[in-house]
């Protein structure tokens, strides 16, 4: 896995900054107030800072943004960032201030002198978050060992504060990892297999393989794997971190390693980009581990269907007709709009199995969703207000977009099947609702239900603001953040 930068936290010595290779960072507050490190470092190089702050540029300079001066005189760093940040500055601008060291880093050693800085964990977090490189394939990738030292006021408080922030960004490279690895690397047993390893974290994880599916009646999810080569596989994993017996939270992840289409098959351009198809799987899998590493107070199962999407002669054929473990029966018109076939198994498995307090599923599901919302948004789909509500919550507050559409019976029309109990497409209008509306099917009355229609969200060709290009790990902070805040005891 990619590895987190490590980040040590210790009392401020302002004697360090003259010394100090690599890179040095001090703070300024937008008013163009310099904070006792950047004095000094203002000092040693003859006034820089305070021309900078006094310059017309300083002017657009926004809380949170990093500008860097190479090779300052009267220090042996190789680059002075300066930090823009105010003394009462928000978590967003505090994450934010980190990432734009983080991006400017370059695997350099930084000493960041944040004095008497509020939230340095939350400093070190963003930091951490946008220093995330997958370099796994790049053969002149080289390890850099050098971390992150931040010089503060209360080291021993940022420290405590920092170690739960780091389970969630451990949580996030996991989700980004799993996304950004090419299918031929990550086939369905290499993906179980990473997530057996997490049983060293007390995770309790079963890999269920196709004969076990196949008796428990899991036809829709097997008919999507049958053309592929790498068996489908369904991994449980268990936190049990809450109170014994209390009913868990239930995460459900769409794991399609790669998704040709099957014989309905996509058109060659953008293909590519269908490794990323296992990335709701990918944000269950991470959220696990940021539970189990910050040992979350609560009962968390998450749930991960994971398939091939492919064709061959023992595909799936456009207008079969296949039986789902809940009993109902699908028409296949198109073999592309395999992701709920693989998750109404999976979720219908976790209510009969789990009777989940509710249940989350993440699913890289829709094209649709990306003409509706584009990049910045995932839809949100829930049959409960207050369920729903309580996510829209955790979501902003960790700044992660996120925005509720609609549910309807006039919508779920669109599914009648002349000879099955349903079909697996609804047409062009509102795909991504049909979608929601087909997964709807498989949720039971009285489980409150939300669907992530995560497909523009989940890796983006452009950086955003805690990851650069490629796989982002959405969903891993909002959903730690809805169990903090609704199920964890204490
Ligand atoms: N995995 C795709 C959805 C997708 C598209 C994810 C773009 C990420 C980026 C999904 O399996 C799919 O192919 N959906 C079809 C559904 C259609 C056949 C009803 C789509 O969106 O075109
Ligand atoms: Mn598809
Ligand atoms: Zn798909």
């Amino acid at each position: 896995m990619t590895d987190l930068t490590p980040v040590t936290f210790i009392a401020t010595d302002l004697d360090a900054i003259a010394g100090h290779e690599g890179r040095v960072a001090v703070i300024v507050t937008p008013e163009g107030k310099l904070e006792q490190s950047a004095r000094r470092a203002n000092r040693l190089t003859k006034g820089a800072v305070q021309r900078f702050v006094d310059s017309e540029g300083f002017e657009k300079v926004k809380p949170g943004q990093v500008t860097s001066f190479a090779w300052p005189v009267g220090m042996a760093a190789e680059a002075l960032d300066v930090v823009c940040l105010a003394r009462n500055h928000s978590v967003e601008d505090a994450r934010k201030a980190g990432a734009a060291l983080g991006k400017a880093r370059g695997g350099k050693a930084v000493l960041l002198a944040a004095d008497g800085a509020r939230r340095v964990a939350e400093i070190a977090f963003g930091l951490a978050m946008r220093d995330y490189d997958f370099s796994a394939h790049k053969t002149d990738a080289k390890d850099s060992d050098t971390g992150v030292t931040v010089m503060c006021s209360k080291p021993d408080e940022a420290e405590a504060a920092a170690a739960p922030l780091m389970a969630i960004a451990e949580g996030v490279f996991m989700t980004r990892d799993l996304t950004n690895e090419p299918a031929n690397v990550l086939t369905t047993t290499e993906f179980a297999n990473r997530l057996v390893e997490m049983k060293d974290l007390g995770l309790e994880v079963e890999v269920l393989e196709e004969a076990e599916l196949e008796k428990l009646g899991m036809r829709t999810l097997l008919s999507v794997g049958q053309g592929s080569d790498s068996p489908s596989k369904v991994v449980v994993m268990q936190w049990n971190g809450g109170e014994k017996g209390a009913a868990p939270l239930a995460l459900v992840g769409k794991g399609v390693v790669f998704d040709t289409g099957g014989i309905s098959l996509k058109p060659a351009a953008g293909m590519e980009d269908m490794t990323m198809d296992m990335g709701g799987a990918g944000v269950v899998a991470g959220t696990m581990r940021a539970l189990a590493k910050r040992k979350a107070k609560a009962n968390v199962v998450g749930l991960v269907g994971l398939v091939e999407n492919m064709p061959s002669g023992n595909a799936t054929r456009p207008g079969d007709v296949v039986k789902s473990m809940k009993g109902d029966t699908v028409e296949i018109i198109n073999t592309d709009a395999e992701g709920r076939l693989v998750l109404c198994d999976v979720m219908w498995y976790a209510q009969d199995r789990f009777e989940p307090a509710g249940m989350v599923d993440l699913a890289t599901l829709t094209g649709a969703i990306i003409i509706g919302l584009g990049h910045e948004k995932a839809g949100v789909f829930s049959n409960n207000d207050d369920f729903c509500d309580a996510f829209l919550k955790a979501a902003d507050k960790e700044n992660e977009g996120a925005w509720r559409m609609p549910l309807g019976k006039a919508y779920d029309e669109q599914l009648k099947s002349r000879i099955a109990d349903m079909k697996n497409v609804g047409g062009r209008p509102a795909g991504s609702i049909t979608a929601a509306q087909f997964l709807q099917r498989f949720v039971k009355e009285d489980t409150p239900w939300i669907h992530l229609d995560i497909a523009g969200v989940a890796s983006v060709k452009s950086a955003t603001a805690l990851a650069p290009a490629g796989a982002t790990g959405w969903g891993v902070m909002a959903l730690n953040r809805l169990v903090a805040d609704e199920y964890e005891t204490e």
